[in-house]
């Protein structure tokens, strides 16, 4: 009885009881307006698609099967129960999925697991710690990795794509596909971190041309395709902006409701790193970043309220440096370079393994302590743009003394916009009419645990 108390609690959490009008009509303002305005950007992914379906008839007839099966199930399901399934998942890392992925032999990811393999595509911008992160989570025998998706972020696509094609070549991954992503934002000029990051992304550590192509579909077909392939089963790995994500969310309007979760490095609720309010993969992109916030796919935020306390150490990369083997020492060459340029600009600590710490949060959920909050992002301030607000009823003013359950129903406050201006005949918008967490936002560290894993999995040791 008291489990399914407690069950039903987490089912109106996790459910957020957003009603749907709601969250579709806020998407399609939104969409609508980046739709309107990106139509060059559409038209390019769009030119990429090729007109003939790409998958072979044999592999078609297999997926549409699945999809169909998949399918089935889902519409057996209320949107509750399906929202429930997939973040109780992933807060628990519990669903275990049948499937075995193809990994090569002598890595880590070749063991069996207790958990998973979960199907994840994972979305970056390589990007130093994209680079370890892409590293650690194909050592990991939890993911069946079903692609990589390169975007435009910290440096231009030109060098995130091969990035990642060296970074899967490396790992001896080459089963796993990597689609090219968007070149901009949907509705901004593209601003890179090269003064993090170097100009050939990876700190200047150089690694040899990739021989590997990329797939011919963009990323946000990609995407789209492999979700409704899999629908319910896919979690979105995003540490990069979300432009991909964002194109794909708004080329169907059905697919948020197929995917099983999203886990972002982005956003933070202590301050920004690329402006006072705002984090860098949310600020290159916020538009996108607000349709994945406004899109009902449940949402794991791993932002730099946590990621600040993960810095890479010398002992890290002497432990990289040890280990001869392909991963370790590239790992260890890009952690080298990347502490070198953090002493050289007098720092007091490593660089943070902010991209890292997302893979790490779901392959091991007792890394990262998590809360309930509505998260929104700023798309119009002047100083504020890119600014991820959450709001909870938990903290704050807002908390309330715990009470029986009947009584602790959703609370009754709407959410505003900005105040009315003298000149305007409308009062404050409101953009929620009650207030429903959308997202689970990390707010606390095992740092230790973390790096336990990071280097534990990087250097073969675990
Ligand atoms: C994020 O921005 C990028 O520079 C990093 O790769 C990470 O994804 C941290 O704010
Ligand atoms: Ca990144």
């Amino acid at each position: 009885m008291a489990r399914e108390r407690a069950s039903s609690r987490l089912v109106g959490i996790l459910s957020t009881d957003i009603p749907a009008r709601n969250r579709n009509s806020r998407r399609d303002t939104l969409s609508e307006r980046v739709k309107k305005t990106s139509g060059e950007w559409f038209s390019h992914t769009l030119e990429c698609i090729p007109s003939r379906q790409i998958i072979s008839g044999r592999r078609r007839a297999h997926q549409s099967q699945h999809e169909m099966e998949s399918m089935k199930k889902l519409s057996h399901m209320t949107r509750r129960e399906f929202v429930t399934t997939s973040a109780a998942g992933l807060a628990l890392g519990g669903l275990v999925h049948t499937s075995q992925a193809s990994q090569s032999s002598d890595s880590a990811a070749s063991r069996p697991s207790a958990r998973g393999p979960f199907r994840v595509i994972i979305d970056t911008d390589p990007g130093v710690d994209d680079a370890l992160a892409l590293l650690l989570a194909m050592r990991s025998p939890e993911l069946k990795i079903e692609g990589i998706t390169a975007v435009a972020g910290n440096v231009p696509l030109e060098l995130t794509l091969p990035n990642a094609l060296r970074m899967v070549e490396i790992a001896g991954r080459t089963d796993i596909p990597v689609a090219a992503g968007a070149k901009s934002p949907l509705l901004r000029r593209l601003v890179t971190a090269t003064y993090a990051h170097g100009e050939n992304g990876l700190g200047g550590a150089v690694f040899p041309e990739p021989q590997r192509k990329p797939i011919p579909e963009p990323a946000a077909e990609f995407i789209r395709q492999i979700v409704r392939q899999y629908p319910g089963e896919i979690t979105l790995l995003t540490i990069g902006p979300l432009t991909n994500v964002g194109a794909a969310l708004n080329s169907d309007a059905e697919l948020a409701r197929m995917v099983r979760g999203l886990v972002m490095m982005g956003g933070s609720l202590s301050g920004g790193n690329i402006t006072p309010a705002a984090e860098f993969n949310i600020y290159v992109d916020p538009e996108a970043a607000r349709i994945v916030f406004q899109s009902g796919i449940p949402i794991t935020m791993v932002g730099l309220d946590v990621t600040r306390k993960t810095s890479l150490t010398e002992e890290h990369v002497q432990t990289l440096e040890a280990s001869k083997n392909p991963v370790s020492q590239a790992a260890a060459t890009i952690g080298r370079n990347a502490l070198n340029h953090n002493r050289e600009r007098g720092f007091l600590v490593g660089p943070n393994m902010h991209d890292s710490l997302a893979v790490a949060g779901f392959l091991d959920p007792s890394i990262l302590e998590l809360q309930d909050y509505y998260v929104d992002v700023e798309t119009t301030g002047e100083l504020t743009a890119g600014e991820t607000l959450g709001y909870s009823p938990n903290s704050g003013d807002l908390r309330r003394k715990p009470r029986p359950e009947k009584d602790s129903a959703p609370i009754n406050m709407a959410i505003r916009g900005s105040a009315p201006t003298l000149a305007g005949t409308r009062t404050s918008s409101v953009l929620r009419e009650n207030f429903v967490p959308n997202t689970k936002v990390a707010v606390g560290v095992d740092s230790a645990k973390f790096f336990d894993l990071l280097i534990g999995r990087l250097s073969g040791k675990h």
